[in-house]
């Protein structure tokens, strides 16, 4: 196809009308992603288990395109019935992003030489991969009912994965072992969508000013901040939200899970 033959005046540049689902949007990365897609014109479902944060969330939003619903991202029961809530409410989903996650860190072996418990790994799973896995699921079951775009689609999925799925540090085996998950999910799952016009890509942050970092001592920052390559300084969330933004208005990104880390290779600790 020659340059003449693109149509480059249906590509779109916003979210405008845009109905994104964003879990995990009580705190951080997801919080900051439904505020700037509230700002681009998108409609957003606020999704988190933490009732309290969501309802905080939307006072900071105060906005009529946000709804906040208190799921827990593990059980399927719960997330089908929000999402048919949030059809009925908005029409259609045209945008997931799944952001909520933990990260508790442990030893294998704790001082003692004591294992730890199954409980804990299985538990970090569960949430950051199998949950991720929960929601794309069921929101691709109702993104495959939507008109085809101008794209030649009918939906987009982001899950947040971590650089920590390739240099997961001392203490992470949970962690690191549920974000390369998602990684490895990311292709399959933009092979397995692909007959139904959803493109499917993952964003692997590094360090980023969130809640969780931001509780830390000043001067644990700083280090963390002088590990990165350039910008020396923590990611912020907004950067990320505008990364998401970007994935979803360029249609010929699919399969990829992009590193947003300033640079950054995490050393073992
Ligand atoms: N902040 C970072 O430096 C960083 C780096 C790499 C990856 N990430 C990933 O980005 C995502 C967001 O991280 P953040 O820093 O914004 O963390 P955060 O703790 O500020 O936000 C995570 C949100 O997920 C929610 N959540 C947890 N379990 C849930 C469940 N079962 N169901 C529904 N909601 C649940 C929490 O209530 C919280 O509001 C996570 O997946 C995290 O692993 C963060």
């Amino acid at each position: 196809m020659t340059n003449d033959k693109l149509d480059n005046s249906a590509m779109p540049t916003n979210l405008h009308g845009k109905v994104a689902v964003i879990t995990g949007a009580g705190s951080g990365l997801g919080f900051a992603t439904a505020s700037y897609f509230i700002q681009q014109g998108a409609h957003v479902a606020l999704l988190d288990i933490n009732a309290e944060q969501g309802q905080q969330a939307m006072q900071d939003l105060a906005s009529e395109f946000a709804a906040f619903f208190a799921v827990d991202v593990t059980d399927e029961t719960q997330i089908d019935s929000t999402l048919a809530t949030i059809v009925k409410q908005f029409g259609q989903i045209d945008i997931c992003i799944n952001c909520a996650g933990i990260a508790p860190a442990k030893r294998i072996l704790d001082k003692s030489g004591k294992a730890q418990p199954l409980s804990l790994f299985k538990h970090v799973i569960d949430i950051n991969l199998i949950g991720s896995f929960n929601v794309a699921k069921s929101v691709a079951e109702l993104m495959a009912k939507n008109p085809i775009d101008s794209q030649q689609q009918r939906g987009v999925i982001i899950n947040t994965a971590s650089i920590a799925g390739y240099e997961g540090q001392v203490g992470q085996t949970a962690y690191a072992a549920s974000k390369a998950g998602l990684i490895g999910l990311c292709l399959a799952m933009a092979r397995d969508l692909a007959a139904h016009g959803i493109r499917v890509n993952t964003i692997a942050p590094g360090i980023m000013a969130t809640p969780m970092l931001l509780a830390m001592p000043q001067p644990v920052q700083d280090a963390l901040a002088e590990t990165v390559v350039q910008p020396q300084r923590l990611g912020n969330p907004l950067e990320f939200a505008q990364l998401a933004q970007h994935i979803c208005v360029n249609a010929y990104l699919n399969g990829e899970t992009i590193r947003l880390d300033g640079g950054l290779r995490m050393a073992p600790k």
